[in-house]
C-alpha cells in the first residue's frame, strides 16, 4: 500500500473463487508481547510480527523509553528487555501511539508504575476523540496523575507513580483495561488481584503465563499479579489475527459457490464469537488443524458460501466479538429478514463511533436500520436494488469500517469510493493485496 492517504475505488461484483489464503497476524498479541518482552530481563525474539502501523507505534514508543528493538529477519524481532521499572527518558518526552487504543492504554499502563517518568501522551484525530476517563481512574489507584486534570482526551500529561501498591479489580468489558490494571501490577508491591466478571480476550494472562511467579491462577476467573517479580525473556511466534480473517469469511459467505480456506488463525475461544454466531445462524464454517502454540489455540478456518439466516446478537455476545460488529452488520444488511444487536453501547468509543458509521453506510445503499445508544436493528435484503449512482464512505480513520465497506461494495457489486483507505495499514496492512488474489477488482486513487 502506498504511504500517503488514498481512496479505493470498487465497481465490480467479486467472482467465485476457491482459494486457500493467509492473512495478517494478530494485532493484540503482537502489541503486548513487544510490551511485555520490554520489560523482561534478557533478549526475547518474536516472530510473525504483524508489521502495521498500530504495532509501530508501540514500538517507536518503547524505543523512546529506552528500550532496544531490532528487526533481524522477515517480520521477526529481537526485544533487549532490561527489566520491570527501566524505562527512562527526558522529561516531557511526547509518545505518540496513532490510531492505536490498545497501544496507548497498554503503555501508558506501563508507565504508570514506572517511577520517575513524566511523559506526553498522545495520538492521531480518531484517538484523540476516545476517552480515556476509565484507564485514568485506575491508574490513579495506582498512584499515576494525569494533567490538565479532568481532561480525558489525549493528549495529556502522565506523571508516574513513586511508590505504586497493587489494587484490587473486577474487570468489565474491556480487556484493554484488565489488560492495563495487570501490566500496572507487574511493577507494584504487593499483589493486584483481577476478579474476572466478564471474560475478555486473555493474551496477556496467556504471555504471561510462563512467568509463574507473576501470575498465579486462584480460579478460572480469579487471578494474581504478584508485584516486582522479574520476568523473564519470551520467545513467540504470532498467529494470524481471527479479527482481520473475519472480513474474508464475510466475503466468502455472502459470494456465490464460494470455498476459502484461512490458514494459522488464533482461535482462542475469547476470540471467536462472530465464527460461532454465524454458524448459529446458517454460516457454513470449520475450523480444523487445531493446537496450542504459545498458550494460544490456532488452527485453520474452512468458509464456504452459505444461505444466511437473519442474526441475533444478545450482550453476552459482544465480549468475544469486539471488533466484528462492522461486518456482521454487512452480514445482516446482506441477508433477507431482522438481524438484531443488543448490548453493543462499547461500540461508540472505537476508532470511529461504529453503530453511527456503520447505519450511515448501509443507508447511502438502501438498508433501513434502527439504532439506540446500544442496539441496531438492520433491516436486510439479500437483493438489493443496485445504485448506479457513486457511493461515497469516509472511514473516519477507522480501519474495520473502510474494510467492511469494501466486502458491502465485493458482494454487490455498487460503486463505492472509500476516502481515507489507508487507515488500514493500521491492522491489516495486506488486505487488498489478499482482496486481488481471490479475484476482488479495484482502483486506488491517491490523494484521499
Ligand atoms: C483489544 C481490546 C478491545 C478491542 C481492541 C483490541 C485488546 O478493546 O476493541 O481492538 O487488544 O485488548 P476494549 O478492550 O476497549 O473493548
Amino acid at each position: 500500500m502506498p504511504n500517503e492517504s488514498f481512496s479505493v475505488l470498487f465497481k465490480n461484483k467479486i467472482k467465485e473463487f476457491n482459494k486457500i489464503t493467509q492473512v495478517d497476524s494478530d494485532k493484540s498479541i503482537s502489541i503486548r508481547s513487544f510490551l511485555i518482552s520490554s520489560i523482561s530481563q534478557g533478549v526475547s525474539e518474536i516472530s510473525n510480527v504483524l508489521e502495521s502501523e498500530d504495532v509501530f507505534s508501540t514500538i517507536n514508543s518503547l524505543k523512546k523509553l529506552n528500550c532496544k528493538i531490532k528487526k533481524i529477519g522477515k517480520k521477526k524481532y529481537k526485544v533487549y528487555g532490561k527489566g520491570l521499572g527501566s524505562y527512562y527518558t527526558k522529561k516531557n518526552t511526547t509518545l505518540n501511539l496513532g490510531n492505536s487504543g490498545t497501544g496507548f492504554r497498554l503503555i501508558t499502563s506501563i508507565i504508570s508504575t514506572t517511577p520517575n517518568l513524566e511523559v506526553v501522551l498522545t495520538g492521531d484525530s480518531s484517538l484523540k476523540k476516545r476517552s480515556m476517563s476509565k484507564l485514568i481512574a485506575l491508574m490513579n489507584e495506582f498512584g499515576a496523575e494525569f494533567f490538565p486534570k479532568y481532561k480525558v482526551h489525549p493528549p495529556f500529561k502522565i506523571k508516574s507513580s513513586e511508590m505504586p501498591i497493587g489494587i484490587n479489580y473486577q474487570s468489565g468489558k474491556s480487556a484493554q483495561l484488565k489488560s492495563a490494571v495487570i501490566l500496572a501490577g507487574l511493577n507494584s508491591f504487593g499483589n493486584t488481584t483481577v476478579y474476572e466478571k466478564l471474560k475478555t480476550r486473555n493474551h496477556t494472562e496467556n504471555i504471561l503465563l510462563k512467568n509463574s511467579k507473576s501470575i498465579i491462577f486462584k480460579k478460572n476467573n480469579l487471578f494474581k499479579i504478584v508485584g516486582k517479580k522479574n520476568l523473564s525473556e519470551i520467545n513467540i511466534k504470532i498467529p494470524s489475527d481471527p479479527s482481520s480473517a473475519a472480513f474474508f469469511t464475510a466475503i466468502c459467505l455472502l459470494n456465490n459457490r464460494s470455498k476459502l480456506k484461512i490458514k494459522n488463525v488464533c482461535l482462542n475461544p475469547r476470540r471467536i464469537g462472530f465464527y460461532n454466531l454465524l454458524k448459529k445462524y446458517g454460516a457454513k464454517i470449520k475450523m480444523i488443524n487445531k493446537k496450542k502454540e504459545n498458550n494460544e489455540i490456532v488452527g485453520d478456518i474452512i468458509i464456504e458460501s452459505s444461505k444466511m439466516r437473519p442474526i441475533k446478537s444478545k450482550p453476552t455476545h459482544y465480549l468475544s466479538a469486539t471488533d466484528e460488529f462492522p461486518i456482521m452488520f454487512v452480514i445482516a444488511a446482506l441477508t433477507n429478514g431482522i438481524s438484531k444487536f443488543y448490548g453493543i453501547a462499547e461500540l461508540a468509543n472505537k476508532e470511529s463511533n461504529r453503530i453511527l458509521e456503520m447505519k450511515k453506510i448501509l443507508n447511502k445503499i438502501g438498508i433501513k436500520c434502527k439504532s439506540t445508544k446500544d442496539s441496531i436493528i438492520i433491516f436486510g435484503r439479500n437483493k438489493i436494488f443496485k445504485k448506479k449512482s457513486l457511493i461515497r464512505v469516509d472511514c473516519k480513520k477507522d480501519h474495520r469500517i473502510a474494510m467492511s465497506s469494501a466486502v458491502l461494495a465485493l458482494n454487490t457489486g455498487m460503486n463505492f469510493s472509500i476516502k481515507g483507505f489507508d487507515t488500514v495499514k493500521t491492522s491489516s496492512p495486506s488486505f487488498l493485496k489478499i482482496v486481488k488474489n481471490l479475484g476482488g477488482k479495484f482502483e486506488i486513487k491517491k490523494k484521499a
